[in-house]
């Protein structure tokens, strides 16, 4: 079970982030389509992770303010670092942005996803979709 990270824009590959998003944030998370669909896509830098027999697994995105958001890894692959390559790949992208520092809200199942990158927490816990997150940031 091999993957690839590949760093896309919305226009080339809306079809397949959209796939990835609706399985692991719409159909498992319950989160709304007003929601997930924020208007935030056509601006971001994406990366998208496919596996070797071509299916889309896995999803991230930067936004132009160096926010990072939306990663998400379909079920069956998890637990194989498709996630830590999403997130390092983004970080590559910002570190050639010269992005300062980048930052991220965390659901709070994944804090220790995102401390093994190096993040760290700040703030109390809040809610965002129903969901418990907490913001992270990260020094470039
Ligand atoms: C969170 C998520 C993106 C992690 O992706 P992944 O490919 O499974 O993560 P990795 O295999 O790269 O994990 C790296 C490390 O992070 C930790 N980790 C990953 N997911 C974790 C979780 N849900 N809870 C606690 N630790 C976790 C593990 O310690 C792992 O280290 P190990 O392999 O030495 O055990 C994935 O579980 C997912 O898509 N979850 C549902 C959507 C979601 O919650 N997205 C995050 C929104 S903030």
């Amino acid at each position: 079970m091999d993957f690839t990270i590949h760093q896309v824009t919305w226009h080339d590959a809306e079809p397949l982030l959209r796939e990835v998003r609706e399985a692991v944030f719409m159909r498992e998370q319950g989160v709304s389509a007003e929601l997930e669909w924020d208007g935030l896509d056509e601006n971001a830098q994406h990366v998208l992770a496919v596996s070797d027999t071509g299916q889309a697994i896995g999803c991230g995105r930067i936004l132009p303010n160096s926010h990072i958001g939306r990663i998400a890894v379909l079920p069956a692959w998890r637990g194989k670092k498709v996630g830590t390559a999403l997130l390092q790949a983004l970080l590559a992208y910002a570190q050639s942005r010269h992005f300062p520092e980048v930052d991220l809200d965390a659901q709070v199942q994944a804090l220790p996803f995102y401390r093994n990158l190096g993040f760290a927490e700040e703030g109390e816990v809040f809610l965002d979709a129903g969901i418990p997150h907490r913001k992270m940031r990260l020094k470039l």
